[in-house]
């Protein structure tokens, strides 16, 4: 079993939110927008997204094809990282779709109280305090609204943590290699996850294993 060992939260160091901007996620990234796609087929293209911790917002720039009405709200606590973002918006010719706020949860100060649908990738892990990721959906969730939260799980053993590391980061710089690993440590198990739900009162989300080391918390919020 092993334990969790939280990670610093902000990825504020230039050369770390480079090194991620610059890696290649797109198979997680485009498993994003699959699971998305699938579970909410019916969503309307219109209204304004929020990305919790968005860092360089490339799944949300996947995301703006498939929902070609939609604006987009990111908001994370390091700066490196939307300056990332707002250059990747600009050079794909939607920059005015986007907005990027530099705010740390649980002190996000948003121009919208409600938003049409909550994503997040990859913040849960590394929250010291998982709730407050949760109070956010539910203060800026609008009745209805669809949620996507995706993130990594941490795996049984140390052996399992090493093998995923070699797999998925084995020729990555080795700023991404630790920090791969260090976010595998950091990791909710879907239980835990599951448990930090019921104690929201978040009932209308389901916590699914995705891949070999995803899960994903999926739902609609409910009607007020
Ligand atoms: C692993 S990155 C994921 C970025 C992006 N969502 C993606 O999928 O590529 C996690 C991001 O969450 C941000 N973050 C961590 N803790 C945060 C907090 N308490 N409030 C806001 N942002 C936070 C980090 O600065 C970092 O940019």
């Amino acid at each position: 079993m092993v334990d969790r060992i939280p990670e610093p939260e902000l990825m504020d160091d230039h050369e770390q939110a480079k090194a991620y901007a610059e890696a290649d996620f797109s198979e997680p990234n485009r498993l994003f927008v699959d699971l998305f796609r699938e579970a909410f087929p019916d969503v309307v293209p219109m209204g304004t997204v929020l990305d919790l911790g968005c860092g360089p917002a490339d799944i949300p720039l996947l995301l703006a094809s498939l929902l070609p009405g939609a604006q987009f709200h990111g908001v994370d606590g390091s700066e490196a990282m939307l300056a990332h973002a707002r250059r990747a918006w600009k050079a794909a010719g939607i920059g005015h779709r986007a907005e990027f706020f530099e705010g740390t949860l649980p002190q996000i100060d948003l121009p919208r109280d409600d938003y049409d649908a909550i994503l997040s990738n990859s913040l849960l892990h590394h929250l010291h305090a998982p709730d407050v990721l949760w109070t956010a959906v539910k203060a800026r969730g609008g009745a209805g609204a669809p949620v996507l939260i995706m993130d990594l799980r941490r795996p049984e053993s140390v052996q399992e943590l090493d093998k995923l590391v070699e797999t998925y980061a084995g020729d990555a710089p080795a700023v991404l290699r630790r920090d791969f690993r260090n976010s595998l440590f950091a990791a909710f198990r879907p239980q835990e996850v599951r448990e930090q739900l019921r104690e929201a009162g978040l009932l209308d989300l389901d916590v699914r294993i995705v891949s070999d080391r995803h899960l994903a918390v999926i739902g609609r919020l409910g009607r007020a």
